[in-house]
Parts: structure tokens; sequence; C-alpha cells
């Protein structure tokens, strides 16, 4: 029998004998493992609107230019599209900032565009997964601005105390962004937490009235057609205790609070009813998830995982560059996805995003091996157990573009940095450095789809006068975009599309990726990131030079079958050494 191997089919081993005695937990169990399922079929798609695709030329990307692309997402192969949030907001935080829960931002369209980008993306076997940011709200959110003139019932659905006696805060605890995690109300004499930007009020989920109040939007866009959400920042929700003090970045006295699991059981249970499937999926950021594996299992259909983005950075400080990286980042990778496989629960893979700089600019090489860097990375990506997840651009290997002043940078989460390296004498050009390394401005720049204007994003004339003002502005474009575009890519004789589109294809053909167990080899190597993916009789071993030299493989590989290599003619041998970022998928 296959199934002895694979996590999936162990499935039903994870109930005890007296939970199983009980016929509703069984049919539970049952839904669960369908469920699970699914999910591993699931190839997301990430999509920052703003700057995806331009349908009126205001310069701004909207849910109508989305739906003109859904031909091309489907021609990819995936079937999920994550849209970073979508609401109304003033854009300090890229939308994460949102002032209405139940609104669209007016510059992305309307709600009826959003069921017609949920209708017609049904009719390609594309789901849409819709951002929902319950932990905060945008300091321009109406409850928050009645709160902060005094309005004693608006105050309890935030986090206000009042300050120690010597006019300082209440504790001292960072926010993630940098400075106090505290903002002073001078007016009602409090302050209010905010984990994130001082425009991001954080929201009492303590409070009954609040998280029913955050639990009625999330029911707003399912009744709408959203069946699968993305919660950001969901190990926020539940805090532990405010009092204490905290220096580190990475505090734990704000994640994985002990009710996260409660209350993520009462979102379910709100959005569970007879006809609907809703499917729910976690953004976890903090580096501890004994917590989460506790229940996760129970609590999410996937989560978002970020280890591969903290590995090249030192004690995972944000603007820090840990130029040996690479043994961290397998042993970070390999440890979480270990721990949550082993607990059924899955992970959402990503080597990039909206948060973070370009992959292949950062982990390899953006110029001479662009297309090998680029391509490797997506087969150790697509390959890996788990959801692949791929962000909008990484198809055809955008890179990043380097800004050459400061005032190019509109990302929130810079300034505090800026400030404090600033004021310590550092020049401009060594700020600039780390910002084009690391900033996530460097990910946010339009997509690139040909050679014309914009990059084919927009038809938007910089001298042309917008009817929005605000931050929400049009997104920069990156110097390269004639040569690094969807067309061109597309025409050449090594497109990284038609690369991306095999790696999927495998995905979907060979159980042992879809389903089957993980193992990593080669974990001291240097240079290779190797693993194996078994499923009954069958193997997939995945090996990727992450290295400009050419690197010996020591392991036996003439006993496979190529199933693909992002070189031409390549011949396993004995004591074979791959090329620089070759990438070698092998079936046996
Ligand atoms: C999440 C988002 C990030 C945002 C933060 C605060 O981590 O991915 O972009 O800045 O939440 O909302
Ligand atoms: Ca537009």
């Amino acid at each position: 029998m296959q199934n002895t191997m694979s996590n999936i089919e162990n499935d039903h081993d994870y109930t005890s004998d007296s939970d199983k005695s009980d016929k509703h937990k069984v049919i539970s169990d049952f839904n669960v493992i369908s469920r699970r399922k699914n999910n591993q079929k699931r190839i997301i798609y990430q999509i920052l609107v703003r700057s995806y695709y331009d349908s009126n030329g205001d310069g701004i990307g909207d849910l109508k230019g989305v739906i003109s692309k859904l031909p091309y997402l489907k021609s990819l192969g995936v079937n999920v599209i994550w849209m970073t949030p979508i609401n109304k907001s003033p854009w300090d935080d890229n939308g994460y900032d949102v002032s209405d829960h139940e609104a669209i931002e007016p510059a992305f369209g309307t709600i009826s565009d959003l069921k017609e980008l949920v209708n017609k993306a049904k009719k390609f076997d594309i789901d849409i997964m819709f951002d929902c940011v319950l932990n905060h709200v945008s300091t321009q959110n109406e409850t928050f601005i009645k709160a902060i003139n005094g309005d004693k019932k608006a105050q309890k659905h935030f986090i206000f105390r009042s300050g120690k006696k010597n006019n300082e805060p209440p504790s001292k605890l960072n926010s993630v962004f940098g400075g106090s995690a505290w903002e002073y109300v001078p007016k009602i004499n409090k302050y209010y937490l905010h984990i994130f930007a001082k425009s991001q009020a954080d929201v009492n989920w303590e409070n009954p009235a609040t998280r029913k109040k955050m639990i009625s939007h999330v029911l707003f866009w399912q009744k709408l057609g959203i069946k699968m959400f993305r919660y950001n920042s969901i190990d926020h929700i539940s805090k532990s205790d405010l009092t204490k003090n905290c220096d580190d970045y990475d505090c734990t006295i704000y994640t994985n609070g002990q009710k996260v699991h409660k209350y993520l059981q009462e979102i379910k249970d709100a959005c569970a009813n007879k006809e609907d499937v809703v499917f729910h999926f976690g953004e976890i950021t903090s580096k501890n998830i004994d917590e989460l594996i506790k229940n996760g299992r129970n609590d999410f259909d996937g989560v978002f995982i970020a280890p591969q983005f903290c590995s090249d950075k030192i004690n995972r400080s944000k603007w820090t560059h840990d130029i040996n990286y690479f043994i961290k980042l397998k042993r970070d990778l390999d440890e979480i996805l270990t721990k949550l496989l082993n607990a059924n629960i899955l992970p959402v893979i990503s080597f990039e995003n909206h948060d973070e700089s370009r992959a292949n600019s950062r982990f390899g090489d953006d110029k001479e091996f662009r297309k090998e860097c680029s391509t490797m990375l997506l087969a150790t990506q697509i390959m890996l157990p788990g959801i692949p997840c791929i962000y909008q651009g990484q198809e055809i290997g955008m890179t990043n573009d380097d800004f050459d002043e400061l005032d190019m940078f509109e990302d929130v989460a810079n300034i505090d940095f800026v400030n404090k390296l600033s004021e310590k004498g550092a020049s401009k050009k060594d700020i600039l450095n780390i910002l084009n390394r690391f900033a996530r401005d460097k990910a946010r720049t339009a997509m690139q789809w040909d050679s014309s204007k914009n990059a084919g994003f927009s038809k938007f004339d910089e001298n042309q006068t917008r009817n929005v003002t605000g931050l929400l502005q049009p997104p920069k474009v990156n110097k390269n975009y004639r040569e690094i575009n969807v067309k061109n890519d597309l025409k050449s004789d090594f497109s990284i599309i038609r690369f991306m589109q095999e790696l999927i294809k495998i995905r979907k053909n060979y159980k042992e990726i879809t389903y089957g167990n993980y193992q990593m080899l080669l974990k001291e190597d240097t240079e290779l990131f190797a693993f194996i993916r078994k499923y009954g009789e069958h193997e997939i071993l995945t090996i990727s030079n992450f290295s400009s030299d050419s690197v010996k493989v020591p392991l036996t590989v003439n006993n496979y079958k190529l199933l693909l290599s992002n070189y031409v003619d390549v011949k396993l041998r004995k004591n074979m050494a791959l090329k620089p970022y070759q990438t070698l998928i092998l079936y046996r």
C-alpha cells in the first residue's frame, strides 16, 4: 500500500482511542483529512493589487486589472489568488492599516468588482483568498477616533493604559517597526498599544463586544462569496502581561498568547454553516511555534511561515545581514517544517512576498545567472512540502531595483531604522546599501508585463493629475523592465514562466510532491540544498546548487530518472557536479 509513507495517509492515527469511539469526532476527523487533501493541492499566487495591473489608467492597480489577468494566472497553473488587503485604508502600511473593514479601497474598485472577480475566478478553478487584518485597525477608523475623543465604550475596543507617574509609557515595549509600542493621547491622558506602526491601533480581543465586531467583518466577506481567509498577524491577537518590560523586537509578550486558539475557534464557529466550507489560513511570524502546535491542527488549514526570511539576518534583527546564512536557512526551515508536519499542520511556503526583498537578489544572483538562480529557487520552493505561495513577478525573475535616493523609499517600517542610523552618523550610501538589500519597497514595484511605458502595468502618465490624494500613489517601476517582463520571458528559449509551469505540473501529477513525506539531506553542506519527498515505493529527490560555482554532488544520482533541470543536456553520472544555480529534480 502506498499510504504507509505519507503524512496525509497517516492522518487518521492522530486521534486517541477514546476519541475514536466518539462518532461525531470521527466524522469531523474525516472532514479534517479531506480538507487537508484538498489544501495540499493548492498553489497560491500572491497579488499586491496596487502594483499588479491598472485597468483604468489612474496609476493604481485595481480589481478589474486582476480580473483581466485571470487567463494568464490560469495558464501559470496556480489555483488560489491571495490579494494583500483591499479594504479602505489611508495606506500608511500598504493597506494593513484598515480604516473600514467592510469597504473596498475606492482606488481598487467596488464590492461588485470583487464579486465579479470571485465568480470569474471560479470559472478558472481559482479561489480567492481574502486578507483579514484582525489584530489592529487604522487610527483613522471611526471607532478609534471616537475613542481618542473620550468615548469610554469605544475605548474598550482598544488597548488603552495610563502612563507611569513620571510621564513614561505603561511599560517598556518596542513596536515591530521600532520605537515604543505605546502612543500617548494627550486629550484623554492615556496611551494606546500599537504593535506595528503608530497608525495601527491594536484592538482588544479580550472584550467580547470587540470579538463580535471583528468576527462580523469576516462574515461580511464570507457572505459575499469569499471562502478562503488569510488572517494577518493572527498570532498577536492574544497578548500576555503588557505591564512587563521587554527590549527585544521578537517579543513574546504580544505573540502567541494563550487565547489565540480560543479566539480562532470563535471565528471558525461563526463561519461554519451548512452550505459553506470556509478555509482558514494564518500568518505566523513568531519564532516560537510550540503554542501554535499544541492546537494548530484544529486551528488552521495552513500557516504562512517566515523562518526562511530571518536566516540571513543576525538574531532575526531586521536590518542586519549575515552573509553565512545558508546553513542557518536550511536548519531553520527544516526545523519548522519537521515540527509542523509532525503536528499535521500544513506550512505555506513563500520565498518572496510583500514583506521581503526579491529572492534572487538576496539569496543568489540577479545578474549573470538571474534565470538560473530564479528557476532554481522556484524548483526548491515548489518541491518542498506544504503549499507553495508564488509572489507576483517571481515567475519572471523580477529583481530588487537599486534606489539612489532615500526619499524613494516609502515603507513606514524603514523610518525608525533610517532615523537611528542617521543619528549615529551613518552615511547616506551605507543606509541606501542596507535599504536596497532588505527594504520591503523592493518587492512592491509594478509588475513587469512588457517593455512599453510603466512596464505595461499602467497607461498612467506622470504629468497626469490624479484625483486620488494621500499615500496611495502609483508604484515605482523597476529600471530593468525593458529586459525583464512577461512578454520577453515567454519569447525566450529559457523562459522562467515555462519552467514554473513544468514545476507545477510535477506538483500536480506526482503524489510524492503533493502528499509525500519530507526529509532534508546534506544539512551541513554549504552550497547544496537537497531533500527527498517520498510516497509509498517512490521518491523525488531535489538537489539545488545555491552558489555561482560548480559543485560536486556527494550523492548517488545515476539510479534516478531526471524529471526536470534548469540546464539542458543533463546526463546523470556518478560524482557529477552541478553548474551555477543548477537544480535537478529526480525520480525513482
Ligand atoms: C503583516 C503583514 C505586513 C504588515 C504587518 C502589520 O505582517 O504581512 O505587511 O506590515 O502585518 O499589519
Ligand atoms: Ca486603476
